[in-house]
């Protein structure tokens, strides 16, 4: 354990480099001994998208698939998160993705070699979390979309609950809005096919009151009427 401590600083703020941009952040993040967490995941993966995307979806940590690609959300809840998107009509590609958490934190399962995934608990999204908040600064997106849990009480604070609040707009300092839904990997966990068909559909719902509210700033904006906010 004393070397575990002796090479783990705390937090992900010992790592910000001066005058960040999101190229010298990224670059930065793959150095990060913020939490004993590097030592666990393959890479850190930092998040992705265009630098003024209007939307920024947070998701928990990268999954195994995310570890070893060094990519957000490239595996099965990629996936289906595509899929939600385009249904919902909002462009993957013109949203910035990351996660609360940026290495993959997991345990070897008792009967197979999988590495099966664990929650990174609050010390460890506490180390993180200066990451994503100089993701928000930079990309400074007008909606930021939590995805689970772990993201929406990171952002929104530990009373928060998703299964209340879920699909609803929330206000918060850091964007025009907030809003949180499931995580994708909750809909691929469903017990049944019917289970995962209504998961499903719930997430997309969610998603789709995110691009009605995208739509109308851009008729405010479009009208003249947009708020200097
Ligand atoms: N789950 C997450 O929360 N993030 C990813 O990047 C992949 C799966
Ligand atoms: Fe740093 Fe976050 Fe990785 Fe911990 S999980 S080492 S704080 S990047």
């Amino acid at each position: 354990m004393a070397v575990e401590h002796a090479i783990v600083t705390g937090s992900a703020a010992d790592f910000i480099p001066p005058r960040p941009s999101l190229p010298r952040l990224r670059e930065a993040s793959r150095g990060c001994r913020g939490c004993r967490l590097w030592m666990l995941g393959t890479q850190t993966v930092f998040g992705e998208g265009p630098g003024r995307a209007r939307v920024m979806l947070v998701g928990e940590q990268p999954g195994d698939q995310e570890d070893r690609q060094g990519h957000p959300f490239v595996g099965p809840a990629g996936r289906l998160l595509d899929e939600a998107l385009e249904e919902a009509g909002i462009d993957r590609g013109s949203v910035y993705v990351t996660n609360a958490v940026k290495h993959f934190k997991w345990e070897r399962g008792a009967k197979s070699k999988r590495r099966i995934h664990k929650k990174p608990n609050d010390g460890e999204i506490r180390a993180c979390r200066p990451w994503l908040d100089q993701e928000i600064a930079l990309v400074r997106p007008d909606v930021v979309v939590c995805l689970g849990a772990t993201a929406a009480q990171a952002l929104l604070g530990k009373s928060f609950r998703v299964t209340k609040s879920r699909g609803q707009k929330v206000a918060a300092p850091f964007a025009k809005a907030v809003f949180a839904t499931v995580h994708p990997s909750s809909v691929l966990r469903a017990p049944d096919a019917r289970a995962r068909k209504e998961a499903r559909r719930a997430l997309i719902a969610d998603l789709a009151k995110v691009a009605r509210f995208l739509r109308r700033g851009e008729r405010e904006v479009k009208r003249g009427t947009a708020r200097a906010d």
